[in-house]
């Protein structure tokens, strides 16, 4: 990086669902902050959704569209950043190739998320394929590819930063790569971000807001369904009648009205009324649900208005591939004459 240079910051993610509250504080937030601060790329991960849902590609070219169109409209500016998919750079492929070369299968398999994703969830999906195997190999080449010196991550991914530091580090010495050597990325790690992110906001039955949990405020949510969620919402455990005291830094739905209030001032409130039991959880559930529906209001209306025009997610990922596509031919040429065929 040269003085006065933007450092290059990337991140991406699986187009497997619709997005929740706690990507959109986890990560959206985060992804918004550093597009002013980053020359930040942002790509759909459709390769690595078909990882594991490889039965069912319908599914993760529809939410590929969504996820742009939900991205610009929390306003992640495609003038500013890149906003591509990864399909649309083949480069990367190459590059995994190589990288499957020199990478040894007992690096991949030591990966604590390839372990836990086959214990928790390879009952329900197949994920004894070889694809889901190289998945850390793979997410190194998107990095890498685009000489990103940078990825924010949570804690839970710092496993991966790591093995794909290392990989990069055989690459070049494998074939003395010198000054011409592939970009180490280190972390960035936020204080919100990584696939981890969610812990901080409840869902609605109190745990880590997940879609496997089907406990999720959905961002394209109607009013009515988030207004119906928002009185489902789980307070206090512990405060079972009126006449118990409870305790705001224990109650799920306080911690996601204090995100979305419109009048911080009136959390303080209510934090007094539920400490002294003045007042019960169903008009603090009330308003909940109205701050709720005016917290996204907006980011609906922009969403409503870029998903009417004819096209557009298409526009903007064919627009970031022009912009990132010479950047991966460059980096692939390279990565061509150092292994020299
Ligand atoms: N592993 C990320 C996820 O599960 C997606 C991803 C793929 C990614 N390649 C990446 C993240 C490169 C950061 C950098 O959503």
């Amino acid at each position: 990086m040269s003085i006065g240079m933007k450092e290059r910051v990337l991140t991406g993610y699986r187009p497997t669902g619709k997005l929740h509250l706690g990507h959109w504080f986890g990560n959206l937030q985060n992804m918004l902050a550093l597009q002013e601060q980053y020359e930040a790329f942002y790509f759909v991960a459709d390769w690595h959704a078909l990882t594991s849902e490889w039965q069912n590609p319908a599914d993760i070219a529809r939410f590929t569209e969504e996820m742009v169109l939900d991205w610009v409209a929390a306003g992640l500016d495609p003038e500013k950043c890149f906003i591509y998919r990864q399909s649309d750079i083949p480069e990367v492929a190459e590059l995994l190739l190589y990288f499957s070369m020199i990478t040894p299968m007992s690096w991949l398999e030591r990966t604590p998320s390839y372990k836990e994703q086959q214990q928790q969830i390879g009952d329900k999906k197949d994920l004894s394929n070889v694809g889901f195997f190289t998945y850390p190999a793979l997410q190194t080449a998107d990095i890498v590819i685009m000489e990103a010196s940078r990825v924010p991550v949570g804690e839970d991914q710092l496993p991966h930063i790591e093995l794909g530091r290392e990989i990069v580090r055989r690459f070049n010495s494998t074939y003395n790569a010198g000054k011409n050597g592939l970009v180490e990325p280190k972390a960035l790690l936020a204080k919100s971000g990584g696939d981890d992110a969610g812990a901080r906001v409840p869902g609605t039955d109190g745990r880590k807001m997940s879609k496997s949990y089907d406990n999720s405020l959905f961002i394209s949510d109607s009013p009515c369904e988030l207004r119906k969620k928002a009185m489902g919402f789980m307070t206090d455990p512990a405060r079972k009648q009126l006449s118990d005291p409870g305790d705001p830094e224990l109650c799920p739905l306080h911690q996601v009205h204090k995100l979305v209030a419109s009048d911080p001032s009136a959390i303080e409130t209510w934090e007094e009324a539920c400490r002294a039991a003045s007042c019960g959880c169903v008009p603090h559930k009330k308003e909940f649900a109205e701050d709720l529906v005016t917290y996204l209001a907006d980011f609906q209306a922009r969403r409503a208005a870029v998903g009417a025009k004819p096209g557009y997610a298409q526009e903007v990922l064919e627009a970031g591939a022009a912009k990132a596509r010479p950047i991966a031919q460059a980096t692939i040429e390279r990565c061509r004459s150092l292994v020299g065929l």
